[in-house]
């Protein structure tokens, strides 16, 4: 097909976690998330006019159906007539493994979803400014994965209404990248690949659980609390009170998946063990070091890059096995989704 819209976009990391969700995947919680840069799909979109509404996705160079049915369904849902008359062909990949707790939908549906806004462009010869352009593509996106509509934006974005946030909603995650103290500017966000097995509960589902959660309205306060604690630290640069809202955070997702009816359990013993050692490390050279852990046993550990060689003799020391089997995928915080063609 002779048109084609190329996008790269990246996956985020949430420190404030979106767990719970209404109809038409309006948020039950505020979330604000660090956005990645070597963690990214790449997303092609190949259109012939004149055609029949036909979608074919390939994922890592090959027609996967699972994918694909999703795909349709996430387009179909979105009600644009003007894909009734096309042909799609939908080539995607990742840099990381997908469904490993790394939030590959994140990467992959904030990619699709900048392809079909560029293409809504072009078709209609819109002159949308950046601005209004992000907002569409967060809206679409978070109609295929929540945390994808936090995908589109530089460093940092925040989605969810919050009452004292100006332009915060519900329906796009906005631009917080402009709001982070010079000790945020940059982060670093090693992931360590406890396993990269497909989890055995999908987020879809734990999202599902949270309906009928015996703690949903406390962790309904929880999250809204310390969203509003999280962006005054972000604010002030305080990574003390960062890192005591970032675990909680990890720790209480995770906690609602073990306390879920039914209950389950996505960390592994490794992850545990990783754990106390951060904990440790930190108490001991009161390096500021944070973990965070997304909806997989995977550890994400978040520190300023001025303690990069501290961070290496540590890890060297502790988990050596994660440095020769390269099993650390050392990202950081990105500059946002880019336009290839
Ligand atoms: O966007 P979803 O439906 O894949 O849900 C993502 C949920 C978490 O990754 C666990 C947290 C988050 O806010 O990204």
């Amino acid at each position: 097909m002779e048109n084609q819209i190329i996008w790269r976009s990246p996956s985020n990391i949430a420190i404030v976690k979106y767990w719970g969700k209404f109809p038409q995947q309006i948020p039950m919680n505020p979330s604000l998330s660090f956005t990645l840069d070597r963690c990214y799909t790449e997303t092609e979109l190949s259109y012939r006019t004149n055609g029949s509404g036909a979608i074919d996705f390939f994922y890592e160079g090959k027609l996967n159906e699972a994918f694909g049915n999703r795909i349709k369904k996430y387009i179909g849902s979105l009600g644009l007539g003007f894909l009734d008359h096309l042909d799609l062909e939908i080539q995607s990949r990742n840099t990381f493994p997908h469904s490993a707790g790394i939030a590959s939908s994140a990467s992959a549906m904030s990619a699709l979803a900048l392809c079909l806004c560029s293409l809504e462009n072009i078709l209609f010869d819109l002159h949308q400014n950046e601005c209004d352009f992000k907002t569409r593509s967060s809206f679409l996106a978070r109609m295929g994965s929540g945390s994808a509509c936090r995908s589109i934006y530089p460093k940092a974005s925040l989605w969810g209404s919050v009452p004292s946030i100006p332009f915060s909603s519900d329906s796009y995650g906005i631009d917080w990248s402009g709001e982070l103290a010079p000790s945020f500017q940059t982060v670093n966000d090693w992931i360590f690949i406890v396993s990269a097995e497909v989890k055995s509960v999908s987020s879809s589902h734990g999202h599902q659980l949270m309906e009928r959660h015996v703690y949903r309205s406390n962790r309904i306060i929880q999250a809204n609390e310390n969203l509003i604690r999280l962006v005054k630290s972000l604010k002030e640069g305080d990574w003390t009170s960062f890192i005591e809202i970032c675990e909680e955070e990890a720790l209480s997702l995770h906690g609602l998946m073990m306390s879920s009816r039914p209950s389950y359990l996505l960390l592994q013993p490794e992850s545990i063990r990783m754990i106390q050692s951060i904990r440790q490390f930190r108490n001991d050279s009161k390096i500021p070091l944070a973990f965070t852990i997304d909806a997989g046993p995977n550890i994400h550990l978040l520190f300023d890059p001025v303690y990069e060689s501290q961070v290496i003799e540590f890890i060297e020391r502790e988990w050596p096995a994660y440095i020769n089997n390269d099993l650390i995928l050392k990202d950081k915080m990105g500059g946002g989704p880019i336009k290839m063609k």
